[in-house]
């Protein structure tokens, strides 16, 4: 049932961690209207910051991100020289010492910055921004390269949350990947980052491997289960070897085929939550006793280009190549390519490149959309009367929420829309009927599950 409903609603739909979303940005050529924006910021509130390192000693089949391949140590540190360059820029351009929530940095794979070059730049922000007490700083490690020194500096530097990349524990699905990880490697990592003070542990895990199946995702759960993270992501591998070269290393052959991938998500997801799991959104799973099983339960969760996020800040300022930042005014992407960025801002400039500023129309959609994905249900007369709007606002979109409803994915009642279990993994294709710029990039976007 679960399978005909996921091949029926196949067309490709963005991951909605943003509205509107990356692909619709707009060049942004007046680079002093970035530094207007964070001028306006309120001092008062807190905001996030996103660092991005788009440097991995190795590349995995399945990458979707920005990063490129060194095993040098010198352009690294050379990013790092930037990085501090366009923490400077961002500064002076604030109106005052901000306070900060949450530090997030993610690749590629931080931390493959050397110790020093690391410290060195929290020292910067710390000495720069007013760390709130409770503030997250979290960071993406790559288990392969993450030994005791350097967890030991993480640590120093007032990490206090890392995610670690698993994907599966099949040595074979491994291989097929590009990324061999034994249980055991993960395990130590683990164990290091809680020796050291790093309590909060995250897992990445993917289903729709190359190689991969049901057993194979189920057994990963429970693998992951012995060592206790605190959240699991399980995300659906989104094949775009015409975006990605590098995916072509993946066999179309070896992937398995819609039926299997609703299989697979469903049977992780059942035995995540079997294991004492709080099932969240789309693709997320969390402790009862940790912080985004509570933000889901208390309807405060929020989403970001991170993906499901504790961090209510309205202000996240990225940071490095690619990264995209998130304004009351708009959002901005920096510059894709390292020596573009890097020229950029050692010329001591910004480095945006794209961007949208956003309209009442679509911070009413963005609304819609973000309790959706994070609460699966929303008040659309609540959310238009907090706007302004009346009813009628949404009158097409109930109208087309129809057909969702007699297949049984949605139910709506005089303007909540309540998705079903059976529409939890379509709720990205519920909420493009909410997208009006959808028709512009449909082509672009991953499929629906
Ligand atoms: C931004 S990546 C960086 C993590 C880190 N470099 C590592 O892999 O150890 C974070 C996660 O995104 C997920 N991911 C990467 N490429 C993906 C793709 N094409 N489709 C779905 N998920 C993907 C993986 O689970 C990965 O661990």
């Amino acid at each position: 049932m679960v399978t005909d409903l996921a091949k029926k609603y196949a067309a490709p739909v963005p991951r909605y961690t943003s509205y509107p979303t990356a692909p619709h940005f707009s060049p942004f050529t007046d680079k002093e209207q970035y530094g207007s924006w964070l001028q306006e910021l309120d001092p008062a509130k807190p905001v996030s910051l996103y660092l991005h390192v788009p440097f991995c000693n190795q590349m995995c089949w399945y990458c979707g991100c920005h990063t490129k391949i060194t095993k040098k140590y010198a352009p690294i540190a050379e990013y790092a020289d930037a990085l501090r360059a366009e923490i400077r820029t961002i500064v002076k351009a604030l109106p005052t010492k901000m306070k900060v929530s949450h530090i997030h940095w993610g690749g590629g794979t931080p931390s493959i910055l050397s110790a020093d070059d690391f410290k060195s730049i929290m020292a910067m922000i710390d000495d720069h921004f007013e760390m709130l007490p409770d503030a997250e700083k979290a960071i993406e490690i790559d288990p392969r390269t993450a030994d005791a020194p350097k967890i030991r500096a993480l640590a120093e530097a007032g990490i206090n949350r890392a995610s670690l990349g698993v994907q599966d524990f099949n040595p074979v699905v491994q291989e097929a990947i590009n990324r061999v990880q034994s249980f055991e490697m993960t395990a130590d990592v683990v164990t290091a980052l809680r020796a050291n003070g790093i309590e909060r542990i995250n897992f990445d895990l993917m289903y729709g491997l190359p190689l991969q199946s049901v057993g194979d995702v189920i057994r990963t759960a429970e693998l992951s289960h012995e060592l206790k993270p605190d959240r699991v992501a399980l995300f659906g591998y989104a094949h775009v070897p015409w975006m990605k070269t590098h995916m072509k290393m993946i066999q179309d052959e070896d992937l398995p085929g819609t039926d299997q991938r609703v299989q697979q998500a469903i049977s992780a997801a059942e035995k995540l939550v079997e294991l004492g799991y709080v099932q969240i959104g789309l693709d997320h799973f969390a402790a009862p006793d940790d912080e985004m099983a509570i933000a889901y339960k208390e309807k405060q969760l929020h989403r970001n280009f991170q993906g499901y996020t504790t961090d209510a800040a309205d202000t996240l300022i990225g940071i490095g190549a690619s990264s995209i930042g998130s304004l009351p005014q708009g959002y901005v992407q920096n510059v894709v390519p390292i020596g573009e960025y890097k020229k950029l801002v050692l010329n001591n400039g910004f480095a945006v490149a794209k961007g949208i500023a956003v309209s009442t129309d679509d911070k009413i959609r963005r609304d819609v959309i973000e309790r959706l994905m994070c609460d699966l249900t929303v008040d659309l007369y609540e959310v238009l009367a907090k706007h302004g709007e009346t009813p009628e606002f949404f009158a097409e979109e109930i109208a087309r929420l129809r057909s969702f409803e007699q297949d049984g994915l949605i139910r709506v009642e005089s303007g909540r829309v309540t998705v079903s279990e059976q529409g939890r993994y379509l709720v990205r294709t519920i909420c493009a009927v909410f997208d009006t710029y959808l028709q512009n990039g449909a082509g672009k976007h991953s499929r629906a599950v």
